[in-house]
Formats: structure tokens, sequence, C-alpha cells
């Protein structure tokens, strides 16, 4: 009767008879207790460090594989025979003729099942937890350190902040995931030699189609109403006059319940086909956008007055949510937005007289590093505000400090001189700016027209009715809020 005991030293012999046998089970041995560690510190988020998991995953991970492989390799391939002779076939003969030692040969095979099943288990969490890792926002958003800085901080001040960035990025299922992870590996390389583009350039051609990521989570048929936009503003005078703008914006629906597509989400309706031809990298120049309408009837409104040579020029492109939405969770603001929004928070005091005015001029200057830019701004507005206010800022010197952090949160969160990203490197399509020249009036300018002279509607009351204009105490906000306060 052999004794389980021997078939574990047995098999530990024919490890020790072979070289590669052994040093893959001194690698296993030397990486399997740091992983487990390492892993239940990662799994059970004690240390939340990016690198950590990628130590864990992308080295720790394939060397316990790779020293796994060796055993087995070197226990079939590389060993005398004639010595131990596990898992040869004359072994393996030997075990089935001779009756007495086929007992042998099960508790051999029960050995080797149980550590089969063990290292099975460990691979597969490895891959699983492994797998989560690489999809994980901290892997994608902080691992590749400067290079995704912008986005990440972006994102985390964005509705979005929630949603996973491989939700939008790579969304469900094999072949995308595969393209991802190529895609990833090419990404790894040109951050190592550094040789990523500054600032990273989009629109992203190879995004995948709306269908697959956005349309997930948001039905493009929702009723979303008319929704009201109440944008709050300060005026670059010595007040920093709190003034608002309000919109109703048209949003519409893309046709729900039985009710007909209308509003702004009237392009996306399922029924409606709208493809446009650009001419330029960021898909700002229109030359003709073809829609097609449920029927099938095609109508083509062309800003090229029929010119044929042009035509066929340019790239064309299905319009989906992105074509408004280029910015759902990147969102960089402008100089003006930022401000607006560090002194409606309070983050920069609006008693500070001029405060608007001074902290733009100072955060719209060219900087080459994100310290200089903060030295400078702080340099720049006590000089400012000791020159002008000296009373003020010797009274109160924690308004200004406070004013000048503010202003660097602004500068901070939206302009990245180490990507080379500005204050407009990046621009929203949903709107169409101060001189209507971007995002909508990209098509609604009026100028692209059909054989018979319609164009796409550019009339102000199209998408909106605007209700107040820089307006210090709006009444139509005074009504919808109570009278008593603005
Ligand atoms: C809600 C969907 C969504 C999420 C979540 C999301 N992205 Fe994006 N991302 C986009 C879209 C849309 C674009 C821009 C497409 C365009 O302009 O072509 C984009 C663009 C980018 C770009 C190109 C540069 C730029 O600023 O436009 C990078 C890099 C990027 N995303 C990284 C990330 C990272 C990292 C995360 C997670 C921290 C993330 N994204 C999360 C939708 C998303
Ligand atoms: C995994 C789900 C998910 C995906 C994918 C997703 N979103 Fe969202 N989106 C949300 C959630 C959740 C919110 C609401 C956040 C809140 O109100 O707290 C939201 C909010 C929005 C809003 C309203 C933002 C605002 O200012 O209130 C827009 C617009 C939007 N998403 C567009 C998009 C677009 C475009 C895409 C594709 C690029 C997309 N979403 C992908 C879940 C998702
Ligand atoms: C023609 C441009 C356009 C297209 C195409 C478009 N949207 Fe919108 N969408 C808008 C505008 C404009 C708003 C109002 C946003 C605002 O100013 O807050 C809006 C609002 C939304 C909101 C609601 C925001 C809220 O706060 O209630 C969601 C969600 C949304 N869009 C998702 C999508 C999705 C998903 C798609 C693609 C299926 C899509 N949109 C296509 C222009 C568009
Ligand atoms: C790629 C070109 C393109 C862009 C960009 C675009 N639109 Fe349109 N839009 C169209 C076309 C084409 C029509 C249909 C005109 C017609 O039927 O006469 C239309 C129609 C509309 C309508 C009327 C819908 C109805 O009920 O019939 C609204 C509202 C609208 N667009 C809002 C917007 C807003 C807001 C944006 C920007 C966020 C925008 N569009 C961007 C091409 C565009
Ligand atoms: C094709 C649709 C469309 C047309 C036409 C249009 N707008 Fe707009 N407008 C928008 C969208 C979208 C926004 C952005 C809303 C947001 O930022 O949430 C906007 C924003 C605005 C704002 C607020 C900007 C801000 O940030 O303070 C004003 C003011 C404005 N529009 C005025 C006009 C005027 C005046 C006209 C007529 C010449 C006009 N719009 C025509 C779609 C349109």
């Amino acid at each position: 009767m052999v004794k389980f005991t021997d078939i574990v030293k047995a098999f530990v012999k024919g490890i020790a008879r072979s070289k590669v046998s052994l040093i893959g089970a001194a690698i296993t041995t030397i990486t399997f207790p740091v992983l487990v560690i390492a892993g239940i510190l990662d799994v059970q988020g004690i240390i939340r460090n990016p690198y950590l998991g990628f130590f864990i995953y992308m080295v720790l991970s394939p060397l316990f594989i790779t020293g796994l492989v060796l055993v087995f390799f070197g226990l079939f391939f590389f060993k005398g025979k004639e010595e131990v002779g596990l898992f040869t076939y004359d072994y393996l003969k030997e075990q089935f003729t001779a009756p007495n030692k086929f007992v042998r040969l099960r508790k051999l095979i029960t050995v080797a099942t149980f550590l089969t099943l063990l290292n099975v288990f460990v691979i597969g969490l490895v891959s699983y937890t492994g797998y989560h890792y690489t999809e994980s926002v901290s892997f994608c958003g902080t691992f590749c350190h400067q290079v995704m800085t912008p986005e990440y901080t972006a994102y985390q001040n964005s509705p979005h902040s929630r949603v996973a960035c491989v939700e939008c990025h790579i969304g469900s299922g094999a072949e995308w995931f595969t393209k991802a992870k190529i895609s990833g590996i090419k990404q790894l390389y040109a951050v190592a030699f550094n040789t990523y583009p500054r600032p990273i350039k989009t629109p992203i051609d190879s995004l995948r189609p709306v269908k697959d990521t956005c349309e997930e989570c948001h039905r493009p048929e929702f009723f979303q109403g008319d929704k009201l936009i109440v944008k709050d503003k300060f005026l670059p005078d010595e007040k920093n006059t709190h003034v608002e703008t309000v919109l109703l914006m048209k949003v519409g629906s893309g046709g729900y319940r039985g009710e007909k597509a209308h509003g702004i989400h009237w392009h996306v309706a399922p029924g409606n086909k709208i493809v446009y031809r650009y001419t330029d990298d960021a898909r700002k120049t229109i030359t003709d956008v073809t829609l097609t309408k449920p029927g099938g009837a095609e109508v083509v409104f062309s800003n090229d007055d029929g010119k044929s040579e042009k035509a066929n020029q340019g790239t064309t492109r299905v319009m989906d949510c992105i074509d408004c939405h280029n910015r759902p969770t990147h969102i960089y603001l402008s100089p003006d937005e930022a401000l607006d929004q560090k002194l409606l928070t309070g983050k920069i005091p609006t008693e500070l007289p001029f405060i608007k005015r001074q902290a733009k001029e100072e955060v719209t200057r060219s900087y080459a590093t994100l310290e200089e830019a903060k030295n400078s701004i702080a340099t720049g507005l006590r000089s400012w505000y000791k020159k002008n206010y000296p009373d003020l800022v010797a009274k109160n010197p924690s308004m200004l400090n406070q004013a000048i952090s503010g202003a660097q949160q602004a500068y901070a969160e939206n302009v990245f001189p180490m990507m080379s990203i500005g204050w407009s490197t990046y621009q929203n399509f949903l709107g169409h700016g101060e001189d209507f020249d971007r995002g909508c009036f990209r098509c609604h300018d009026g100028s692209h027209r059909t054989a018979t002279g319609e164009t796409i509607p550019a009339d102000c009351n199209t998408c909106h009715i605007l209700l107040a204009q820089d307006d210090p105490h709006p009444k139509v906000l005074q009504g919808l809020r109570g009278s008593s306060n603005q």
C-alpha cells in the first residue's frame, strides 16, 4: 500500500529532477504568497493605488502562471525517464499494467487534480480580478498619469463621474473587448516611449457606435420635455454683478409612446437618418447634410451652391449623440464659465471688487506649466490688489487668498499645459458659442440649402426660447421661484 505522502514526495522529486520544473516551482512558490497578500490588499481596498493593481495583474500574475507552466512543462518533457518517470509514457504504462501500483496512480491523479484545481482557481481569480482591473476607472484614468489627467479631472467633475470609462469607450461584447486590449497595448507603448500626441486628437474616429454605449443607458426616443436652463454669470464690473440667462431648451424626444419625434432629439428618432459630409479633421466644416425621412424620401442641404466638383470630397458620417454631446463627461469649461462657477459656489468671494475681471485676465494668460500658472496667478492678483485696494487687502487678507486659490482651481481643472490643452482646445458642440460659428451652427447656419432653397432652420426659437439674458433679476424666475427673492 502506497502512502499518500509518498505520492507527494514522488511529485516533488519529479519536479526536483527537472531543472525547468525546479525554476518553475521556485517562481510559483515565491510569487504565490505575495500574490495572495497583494490580491487581498487590492480586493479589500486596503491599498488603493493603480500601480499595485499593475504589479499584481500585469507582473505577478503572469509570472505565477509562467511558473506553473514551467513546472508542468518540465514534468512532461524535460526529465530523465529512468529516474521517477512521472507523467512519461513509460511510467504511466508501468503503473497501469502492474496491478499493485494502480492505487498509487490513483492517488497521484488525485494529487495532480487537486493541484490543478487549486491553480485553475487561482488563475481564474487572477484573470477575473485582472480583467476588472484593466476595465477600472482607476486604471484608465490614473495609470498613465500625465496623459489621462485632463480627461480624468474633467470626468470627475461631470454628471458621468459614476460611469466607468469602459462603458463609453469599449462597451460590452468580445469583439470590442479585444479591439480595446489591442489598442490599449499600442497606447501603453506610446506612453512608455513618449510618442503620444499632445493634446490627444479628437474627434476620436474609432469610438464605438452610440447604439452600444450611450444607448445602453439612454433611450433616444425618451421624452426629455422642455428643459429650463438657468446660467449664472458674473459681470466684469466692480461689483461682479450676478446676472442670469434663462433658456427653455426644446429637448423634446425621438418619438415616445405614440407621440411624434420633435424638438432637438428629433435628430435621433429611430426613423430619421442624417448623414453629413465634412472636410476638416475637427468636423467643423460641413459641406452637405442628407436627411432620410421615415418614408425613405431624401432631402439634401448643401452649402456649396451645387458645385459638383466638391460633392464627393470629404468624409461622411451618420449623425448621432456624439455630434452634439461630444463632451458628455470630459467637459472643459471656458474661462468665464469656470470662474462664474467658482464665484457662484463661493470659492472666489464675490465681495472682492473686480475679481471676475482680474481673475479672468490672469487665468487666460499662457503658461508653460501648471506650477508657473499658479505662481503667476497668485503674484498677479496680489500685486494688482495691493496697488488698487491696499486697505481692503490689509484689513481682510484671507479674502484675497481665497480668491487666488479659487482662480488657481478654475485654471487647474480646465487647462493642462503638459498635454498642450488650453482654454479652447476641446470645444463643446452642444451650443453655438457667442459668435454662432460652431456646434449646432455647423448645420443650422442658414447657408445649407436644398435645391428649392429651403434651409436648416436657424431661427432663434427653433431650439430654445430665450427667456432672459444677462439679467440681474429675471422676471420669469421671480415668477417661478416666488417673488421674494431672485
Ligand atoms: C459618458 C461617456 C464617457 C465616459 C464615462 C468616459 N468618456 Fe472619454 N470620451 C467620451 C467621448 C464621447 C469622447 C469624445 C469624442 C470625440 O470628441 O470624438 C471622449 C474622449 C476621450 C479622450 C480623448 C481626449 C478628449 O478629451 O476628448 C480620452 C483620452 C478619454 N475620453 C479618456 C477617458 C477616460 C480615461 C475615462 C474614465 C476616467 C473616460 N474617457 C470616460 C465619452 C466618455
Ligand atoms: C452606464 C450608463 C451610461 C452610459 C453608457 C452613458 N450615460 Fe449618460 N448618464 C448616465 C447617468 C446615470 C446620468 C445621470 C447623472 C445624474 O443625473 O446623476 C447621465 C446623464 C447624461 C446626460 C445629462 C447630463 C446633464 O448635464 O445633466 C447626458 C446629456 C448624457 N448622459 C449623455 C450621454 C452620452 C452622449 C453618452 C454616450 C457617449 C452617455 N450619456 C453614456 C448614464 C450613462
Ligand atoms: C442635435 C443635437 C443632439 C443630439 C443628436 C442628441 N442630443 Fe441629447 N441633448 C441635446 C441638447 C441641446 C440637450 C439639452 C442639454 C442642456 O443644455 O442641458 C440634450 C439633452 C439630453 C439629455 C437630458 C439632459 C437633462 O439634463 O435632462 C440626455 C440624457 C441626452 N440629451 C442624451 C442624448 C443621447 C443618448 C443622444 C443620442 C441617442 C442624444 N442625446 C442626441 C442635443 C442633442
Ligand atoms: C449635421 C447637421 C446638424 C447639426 C450639427 C445639428 N442639426 Fe439640427 N437639424 C439638422 C437637419 C438636417 C434638420 C432638419 C431640417 C428640416 O427638416 O428642414 C434639423 C432640425 C432641427 C430641429 C427641428 C426639429 C423638428 O422638430 O423638426 C431642431 C430643434 C434642431 N435641429 C436642433 C439642433 C440643435 C440644438 C443642435 C446642436 C446641439 C443641432 N440641431 C445640430 C441638422 C443638424
Ligand atoms: C440649432 C439650435 C439653436 C439655434 C437656432 C439657436 N440656439 Fe442658442 N443655444 C442652443 C444651444 C444648444 C445652447 C446651449 C445650451 C447650453 O449651454 O446648455 C444655446 C445657448 C444660447 C444662449 C446662452 C449662451 C450662454 O452660455 O449664455 C443664448 C444667449 C442663445 N443661445 C441665443 C441664441 C440666439 C440669439 C439665437 C438666434 C440667433 C439662437 N440662440 C439660436 C441652440 C440654438
